[in-house]
């Protein structure tokens, strides 16, 4: 017989867990992308505003990477899976019976 991995079970119903990790993963990917793109366009446009003179390239630059810190920081607390107070552990998630 093999032993439970995860014998306290599930901290939620299922539901709730699915329900907010496909939430938390839209927002995940919604603050990833304000990262990246902010990060690419930032660089080009810092590099443009250069290479112009164009004082409101290098001010769109400096506003977008001001931003970085708090789209960052927002991206990896919406990463939900590693929550150690909420998550079970994947194999209890993927394939123990519903508690
Ligand atoms: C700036 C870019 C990104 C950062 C900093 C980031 C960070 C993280 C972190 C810290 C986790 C938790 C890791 C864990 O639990 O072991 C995570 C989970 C995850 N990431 Fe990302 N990630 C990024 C981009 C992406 C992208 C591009 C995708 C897919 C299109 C993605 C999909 C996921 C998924 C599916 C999970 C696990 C489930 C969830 O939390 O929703 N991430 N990410």
């Amino acid at each position: 017989m093999i032993p439970d991995p995860d014998p306290i079970g599930l901290p939620a119903p299922d539901w709730l867990l699915i329900f907010l990790l496909l939430l938390t993963f839209v927002l995940h990917i919604l603050a990833m992308n304000l990262t990246l793109g902010g990060t690419v366009i930032a660089v080009v446009s810092d590099f443009l505003g250069r290479r112009r003179g164009d004082e409101r390239y290098r001010r769109l630059a400096q506003h977008l990477v001001s931003l970085l810190p708090i789209t960052l920081a927002a991206t990896i607390t919406l990463a939900w899976r590693r929550c150690s107070s909420c998550r079970p552990s994947t194999a209890s998630f993927s394939t123990h019976p519903r508690y």
